[in-house]
């Protein structure tokens, strides 16, 4: 909470004004999903098609945050709570600035989405469920961070000893086990064009 003396400032450049300049619908597609699951791979795809379509676009990914606004925090839950606050406030302001967000975090918890849904009028938060089981991420393995798990290596990973709590209710679940990654792109450009945020 901001102290009682810190007055909110309204400017005369706001975020529909923004929005409109660029002819799009600023919003958040919060990726969710294993480790492995494909969450930067599926949206960097969408970012690169909607890059194609001239939609302005900003891609928020875990590893790379941890890198820098996120490096002094690890992986307990109260620290992956905290990964999450600062991302979701970012990503307000990005949305704020008329952008397309997308977002690619584990974000295990419900509470901790369900908080930066909150953060965001009615409509610019939209869940996308990467959707693949565990022992296929686990096959997949492409950091090889579970073989690390499994062996002691790591600690509180997700999947492993720590938990995922998988969206009830996405607005958007791609499977993205077997098919090809260009069905998943055309799922979600599709419900972006469906619910008007794009053109
Ligand atoms: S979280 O839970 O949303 O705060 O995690 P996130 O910021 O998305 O970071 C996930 C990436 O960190 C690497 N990594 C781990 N993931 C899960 N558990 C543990 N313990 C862990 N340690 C390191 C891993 O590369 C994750 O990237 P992705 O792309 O999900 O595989």
């Amino acid at each position: 909470m901001a102290d009682e003396n810190v007055v909110w400032h309204e400017h005369a450049i706001d975020k529909n004004t923004r929005s409109q300049q660029k002819n799009q619908q600023a919003c958040v597609l919060w990726f969710t999903g294993l480790s492995g699951a494909g969450k930067s791979t599926v949206a960097g795809a969408v970012e690169q098609r909607l890059h194609q379509l001239g939609v302005h676009t900003y891609l928020l990914d875990g590893d790379n945050v941890r890198h820098g606004l996120c490096c002094d925090l690890g992986f307990s839950d109260d620290d992956r709570k905290e990964n999450i606050r600062r991302v979701g406030e970012v990503a307000k302001l990005m949305v704020d600035a008329g952008l397309i967000v997308l977002t690619a975090f584990i974000s295990p918890h419900r509470a901790e989405r369900q908080m930066v849904r909150e953060l965001l009028p009615e409509g610019e938060f939209a869940e996308v469920y990467v959707d693949v089981p565990l022992d296929i991420c686990e096959q997949r393995d492409p950091k090889g961070l579970y073989k690390k798990a499994r062996a002691g290596e790591i600690t509180n990973f997700t999947g492993i000893d720590s938990v995922y709590e998988a969206p009830q209710n996405p607005e958007i679940q791609v499977e993205n086990g077997e098919r090809p990654l260009s069905e998943a792109v055309d799922q979600i450009i599709q419900y972006l064009e469906q619910h008007g945020y794009i053109n």
